[in-house]
């Protein structure tokens, strides 16, 4: 049986749907040049395929230089230059200078919105109000930044005494820093970490993600007109000559990488000097949504669908795996498979579709293996058309009972494959989440106090956020993401993020009548730009 989508014929396509990459197609920045690429380049697939007759293809978007390690190193030096071992007049900016850099950026970006949300439904098959969700969701994130920035700058323009000590602490930038975003958030999430760090007085290197890199290009110009040369440059080829090589040099202070495990290590192996590089990585997970059997059913099956399939189950926060209490099991996947057969299906630009095309080579194939084997130990798919695929359309399918033994509890499936496994007491439920290598987040559903407050303490030293009542997200933006095990290395959030860019520095005396002088003569005269009591509104 074939998936249920309809794929259009490239003349049904709507004007305003067309993608015309010729502006900008093939460009890179460095050195604050949005430059063009006459070499090597990469052919983007659309993720959402066309039809022609019985055939369905993915059409070409447009190019992106295949960069070749020279390239990367030009980008590199760029970036040095313009950090200058903290000389550069980026680090030694003001702050007050700094914001108005970004404000001019945001400004421009403003205008680029329709493009960058059109590229993301094609290139990823993002659904167009998660994209239109996407690009707000970051320009957000850019003014929360700048407003946490002045708390900061507020806080840290007043002295500190202790014993006898007085003191003004600051943060300061750290270097190069080398931003790697994945293809689920393309732009939010590598500007999450691009946007702090270059606010910190970083410079930055970013690497575009496997999907959804055309959409970036037509922002290049914005940077390049909004801040000093080199400070900002983009670059897009295969990761083995780009940030293999970056990382090898020892010239990046700073790994931003949001992806998966085994790049992550690669890259944080490739650095000659280990200990001098910081690292903030978002990485694989498991989260698991756990269903206790006096839960609110409506409310568990609402949170468990949206958990499970937002994206198509494409998000690092998504449940991807659900353990149900066994009183409860059928119901729940009655419901559940109810729900997901309710879901919207079709291209991402019509009103209130859910389910989507794929943007990765070969997952289907992928997807298409964990159900053969699931169902080859004895699950079921419950829902209808559970499964089917066409092109790079795979129907979600919910896969009832499910053991801890099947390929699709234990690995990140990150797509619309949903195992539900039933449980007896609730130690299996723990232990499956003790047992797992990854410790993002997990989910509890049930209204028993006693139970539930026992389940928080015993999955509070495996993840790092624990959901009652509701799926797994990354916001409020302004909470802590991170994970422990294998999830991640550091913490991200509007603050957090600008700690992780920064290192704090002090000016410290000791509290004495000549010392106290010569500060006042500093601060008086605006002799340094660091001790000074200024700070912005
Ligand atoms: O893919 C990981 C994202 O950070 C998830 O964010 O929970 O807001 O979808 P989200």
């Amino acid at each position: 049986m074939p998936a249920p989508i309809r794929f259009p014929t490239a003349a049904e396509l709507p004007a305003e749907l067309r993608v015309d990459a010729s502006a900008y197609e093939n460009r890179w920045l460095c050195d604050g040049q949005v430059r063009t690429w006459a070499g090597e380049s990469m052919a983007i697939e659309a993720a959402v395929c066309v039809r022609d007759g019985d055939r369905v293809t993915r059409p070409v978007l447009g190019r992106v230089p295949a960069l070749g390690e020279a390239e990367a190193m030009a980008a590199l030096a760029a970036a040095k230059r313009a950090y200058d071992l903290g000389r550069g007049a980026w680090p030694r900016a003001t702050m007050a200078e700094r914001l108005k850099a970004v404000e001019t950026f945001l400004a421009k970006l403003k205008p680029l919105r329709a493009e960058v949300v059109k590229l993301l439904m094609w290139e990823i098959g993002k659904p167009q109000g998660d994209a239109e969700k996407e690009f707000d969701r970051t320009v957000e994130y850019v003014r929360d930044t700048v407003h946490a920035v002045k708390d900061l700058d507020r806080q840290s323009s007043r002295f500190v005494i202790e014993q006898g000590v007085f003191g003004q602490i600051r943060r300061s930038p750290l270097g190069v820093v080398l931003c790697m975003g994945p293809y689920n958030y393309p732009l939010n999430e590598t500007w999450t970490t691009l946007i702090p760090a270059l606010i910190m007085g970083n410079t930055i290197v970013a690497k575009l993600p496997r999907f959804g890199q055309l959409l970036h290009l037509p922002i290049y110009s914005a940077f390049a007109e909004s801040f000093p040369p080199g400070v900002v440059n983009f670059v897009s080829g295969d990761g083995r000559y780009i940030s293999g090589p970056l990382m090898a040099s020892g010239d990046v202070d700073v790994l931003a990488f949001i992806g998966s495990q085994r790049v992550g290590d690669l890259l944080k192996k490739s650095h000659p000097a280990p200990h001098r590089l910081r690292c903030v990585l978002g990485l694989g997970a498991k989260n698991t949504g756990i269903v206790l059997a006096d839960a609110d059913l409506d409310v568990a099956v609402r949170e468990a669908v949206t958990g499970a399939l937002s994206f198509s189950g494409q998000r690092c926060t998504a449940l991807k795996l659900l353990l149900v209490e066994r009183a409860v099991a059928d119901e729940f996947t009655r419901r559940f498979a109810d729900a997901v057969s309710a879901l919207k299906v079709g291209l991402p630009w019509e009103p209130g579709v859910k389910l989507t095309a794929l943007p990765e080579d070969g997952k289907c194939d992928y997807l298409a293996g964990l159900v053969a084997e699931a169902t080859g130990k004895g699950a079921r798919v419950v829902n209808a058309n559970g499964g089917e695929w066409t092109g790079t359309y795979f129907h979600p399918a919910v896969l009832y009972p499910c053991d801890m033994s099947m390929r699709a509890c234990l690995e990140e499936q990150f797509g619309p494959v949903v195992p539900i496994v039933p449980f007896d007491d609730e130690r299996e439920a723990i232990d499956a989440v003790v047992a797992s290598p990854f410790g993002q987040q997990a989910a509890i559903f049930g209204r028993d106090g006693e139970r539930v407050g026992r389940l928080v303490d015993a999955l509070v030293p495996q993840v790092s956020r624990i959901n009652l009542n509701s799926q797994c997200q990354r916001g409020p933006d302004t909470f802590p993401f991170t994970g422990r095990k294998a999830s991640a290395e550091g913490t991200l959030s509007v603050t957090d993020a600008l700690r992780v860019f920064s290192i704090r520095t002090m000016v410290a005396a000791r509290d004495d009548v000549a010392n106290r002088a010569l500060v006042a003569s500093i601060v008086r005269g605006r002799t340094s730009s660091f001790v000074s009591t200024d700070f912005l509104f």
